[in-house]
């Protein structure tokens, strides 16, 4: 049976994305011998006068390789709290019937909407609402339920791994205490996995709320063991257990929620002023997000858009796939959603990380 299926990326834009648009096409086109269309700009494409294009295999062709999203990506425009302005005055409105019906204007038969907690909430909504959805999991915070792992995660730990033990000879020769601010809004995934593989001396997470008093002891009894130089890494999710989480003073939001940042700096001038030694902080941020995806990341991502595909021939709509063990799987979108994938503060990772003798802020 002859198909069109639409294909659109949402929230913020992580490596690997590309892979997965390229596979959905490949496959879709000489698998099935199906249309392929891309939604521009996330869920925004679809509201007002649509914004798409034509997905053939010429389209896709070199991408691979390439970081962020050739569809280009939104994680303000949420259909289901749409912002339109009136008189000077931002209203949050339901534009989800809009959305729904230039979908089928299309003349798209399914949606594979890829992307992380936000834009897989709207994706269960819509095929409540007669949309047949399917999900593909994507986040460099590797934040969601129901995968072992997301896509972007893997080149994102590479691009932190890469800049701690650049920082390690800079830090050593200055006899400094590094702080490095790495992203993790709610799971400190990045920030223990790059730490354990870049061998960070205190790695701080949202799920562990940090006591500056242990943190300091750490770094006096490096001290005292003959290392004068430390490095932190700090999630960006991470907050004092007397406090809350840092955001930045700028009003900006993504979807209402607020932006995230300070908790490098914020432990750094703790440190600077209790134990006298010189700090200096590094805020990788969006370079975790950019450039080009690891190998694991695009055969992930590949796998991924295959699976999507091959749902969509099996009419299995409201599904997420995910991987579990070596297996590509589907699940309930619904499933994906309920809460989110955080570090076991007894788990195997933070348990590896204390037997190595890093300091995890407690
Ligand atoms: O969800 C991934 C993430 O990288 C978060 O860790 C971070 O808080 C957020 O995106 C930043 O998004 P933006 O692109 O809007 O700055």
């Amino acid at each position: 049976m002859s198909r069109t299926i639409a294909i659109l990326t949402g929230g913020g834009d992580c490596p690997g994305l590309n892979a997965v648009i390229r596979a959905v096409v490949r496959s879709a086109v000489l698998q099935h011998g199906w249309r392929v269309i891309g939604i521009e700009d996330g869920f925004d494409g679809l509201v007002g006068e649509p914004g798409w294009r034509e997905l053939d295999l010429a389209a896709v062709r070199g991408i691979l390789p390439r970081g962020g999203t050739i569809l280009g990506t939104s994680n303000r425009g949420n259909p289901l709290s749409y912002p339109v302005k009136e008189g000077g005055e931002t209203r949050l409105i339901d534009v989800s019937s809009e959305v729904v019906a230039n979908f089928r204007a299309l003349g798209a038969d399914a949606l594979i909407a890829v992307g992380g907690d936000g834009t897989l909430k709207i994706a269960r909504t819509l095929q409540d609402r007669g949309m047949p959805m399917v999900g593909i999991p994507k986040t460099i915070d590797n934040d969601l339920r129901c995968t072992d792992v997301t896509f972007g995660y893997n080149t994102a730990v590479g691009v932190v791994t890469e800049a701690l033990d650049r920082l390690h000879s800079t830090a050593e020769s200055h006899q400094r205490v590094m702080v490095v601010e790495v992203m993790g809004r709610d799971a400190g995934w990045i920030a223990i996995e790059s730490g354990l593989a870049g061998s960070a001396d205190i790695i701080l997470i949202p799920e562990i709320p940090f006591d500056m008093r242990a943190v300091c002891d750490a770094i006096l009894r490096r001290r005292q063991m003959g290392s004068r130089f430390s490095i932190v890494v700090a999630a960006e999710g991470a907050f004092p257990a007397e406090g809350e989480k840092i955001l930045r003073k700028s009003a900006e939001t993504n979807l209402g929620v607020e932006r995230l940042g300070g908790v490098g700096q914020l432990v750094a001038d703790e440190i600077a002023e209790r134990l006298e030694v010189e700090t200096r902080v590094v805020v990788l941020g969006h370079v975790q997000r950019g450039g080009t995806p690891s190998p694991f990341d695009r055969i992930l991502g590949s796998r991924f858009g295959i699976r999507a595909v091959d749902l969509v021939a099996r009419q299995k709509y409201g599904r997420m796939v995910a991987l579990r063990g070596r297996d590509v799987i589907d699940v309930e979108i619904g499933d994906a959603v309920m809460g989110l994938n955080l570090v076991d503060p007894e788990g195997g990772l933070t348990g590896a990380a204390e037997a190595l003798g890093i300091n995890l802020g407690r």
